[in-house]
């Protein structure tokens, strides 16, 4: 198990990545097997330590899974849920993930009623589950809260709602959405998410033979039907990933081919921030070419529901802006304790003043490497990004954080130039 890394800094990141499959687009898909008795193919499932996590929860449930490797870099995974017999996401699963949430709509939908673990505290925010439960109550659920889990029932099946979520809700939308394709009659989702990920799921539940209209927009329209047959489905590119790599080209002054992915449509808002910055972007085969314009200007950033600046990659932007020409603001709107990174950053040399959810990043001309902890995902990608470019030497401890969402990150910077020897995994 790797724990800590170790990074040189003064490294220049220029060459191709190949962009995996979308962790956060990956993990309903797989949920969504649970609403059929079929076979779904799911193809470039990203080899990461969540997708395993689901995988544990669905073979727990009584599914079966044949994962195939197809790259090192993307597995396909054939499930079949014919043989449920467990209607209950144990704690000791959920607590691992929050996303084993999305087990919670299929199986209450194919099967009329399910005990999910109520998922606990989380580093980035508090995380409540309220409108996911206020959505299956609309389509007719009864739920009872008790001895830390959710027990829902809805005897005679779901019935068609009209459901408006009062905020934003990725994984909330994408439950109510699961569960409303068996439901009896028209399902409409208002002030439904717009992200690329709930457009992936809905594309492969019509596949499976869903009837599902206006995903991507505000207002998603479900008419239920009796049963989903079986479908192949591949998923799509992971933009937080890509984004990632872009800000590696950014801060280190290099550059860097995104292969097998166009991130103009799927992050609209970030491309014009960084293009603000001083990145310059251009359409290559198959991908995205990110180049740096050998400055990094300030800007100001704020955390939005798509098509807005996505949270995923607010402590990345961060690091870059910590050596920007001048003083940016970074405002996380979507969670309310996603500024952790900050402490960590400051040991490296940065200049940042917190207030509430907001941050006041004045650029510094060096950072300096110290050894520093990763607190979650983003943030640890977000440390490795500082480090690369720190004088010195920068050890992350808690790096396992990395493995839940980029997969092959070793292998994907040397392909970048990023010498391997410069960045030893302590304890490989
Ligand atoms: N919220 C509620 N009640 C709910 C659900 C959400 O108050 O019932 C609040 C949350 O506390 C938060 C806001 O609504 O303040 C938005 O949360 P959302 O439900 O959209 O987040 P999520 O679905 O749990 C997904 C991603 C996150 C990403 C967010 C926002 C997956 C598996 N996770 O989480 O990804 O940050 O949307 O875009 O899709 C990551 O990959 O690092 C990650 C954290």
């Amino acid at each position: 198990m790797v724990e800590k890394i170790k990074i040189r800094g003064g490294q220049k990141v220029s060459g191709k990545v190949q962009i995996s499959g979308a962790k956060n687009a990956a993990l309903p898909l797989l949920a969504a097997s649970i609403l059929s008795e079929n076979e779904l193919h799911l193809k470039n499932i990203p080899p990461l330590v969540d997708i395993t996590t689901m995988l544990t929860l669905l073979e727990n449930l009584g599914c079966s899974s044949l994962v195939t490797k197809n790259s090192m870099y993307a597995n396909s995974v054939k499930l079949k849920t014919d043989g449920i017999g467990n209607l209950v996401a144990p704690y000791e699963i959920v607590k691992k993930m929050r996303a084993s949430i999305l087990v919670f709509g299929p199986l209450l939908a194919r099967f009329g009623r399910c005990s999910i673990s109520l998922p606990g505290g989380c580093a980035i925010g508090v995380r409540p589950i309220d409108l996911h439960i206020r959505g299956m109550e609309a389509l007719g659920a009864r739920i009872e809260l008790k001895d830390g889990y959710v027990h829902a029932v809805a005897p005679n099946g779901l019935k068609g709602a009209e459901f408006e979520f009062p905020i934003s809700t990725v994984t909330g939308t994408e439950n109510i959405l699961m569960a409303a394709t068996l439901a009896d009659g028209v399902t409409v989702l208002k002030n439904a998410a717009m992200e690329p990920e709930v457009v992936d799921l809905a594309n492969c539940l019509n596949k499976m033979g869903a009837n599902i209209s206006g995903h991507g927009s505000k207002v998603i329209t479900i008419k239920g039907v009796q049963h989903l047959k079986a479908a192949v489905h591949e998923v799509i590119p992971d933009r937080v990933e890509a984004g990632t790599y872009a800000i590696a080209a950014g801060i280190t002054k290099g550059n860097v081919d995104l292969i097998g992915v166009n991130l103009r449509k799927l992050l609209p808002n970030f491309i014009e921030k960084m293009e603000q910055i001083g990145l310059i972007f251009s359409d290559i085969e198959n991908g995205l070419r990110v180049q740096s314009s050998g400055e990094i200007l300030p800007v100001d950033i704020e955390t939005e529901p798509f098509p807005g600046y996505p949270t995923d990659l607010q402590a990345q932007c961060m690091s870059m802006l910590c050596i920007a020409n001048g003083i940016s603001t970074v405002k996380e709107n979507i969670w309310e304790n996603r500024l952790m990174h900050v402490a960590e950053l400051l040991r490296m040399g940065a200049d940042i003043a917190v207030c509430g959810t907001q941050a006041k990043v004045c650029g510094v001309k060096q950072l300096k490497g110290a050894p520093v902890m990763a607190t979650d995902l983003r943030a640890s990608f977000s440390l490795i990004l500082a480090a690369l470019v720190a004088r010195g030497e920068t050890v992350i401890d808690r790096i396992y954080h990395l493995n839940r969402g980029y997969c092959c990150v070793k292998e994907k910077f040397a392909q970048c130039g990023v010498v391997v020897d410069k960045i030893m995994w302590v304890g490989e």
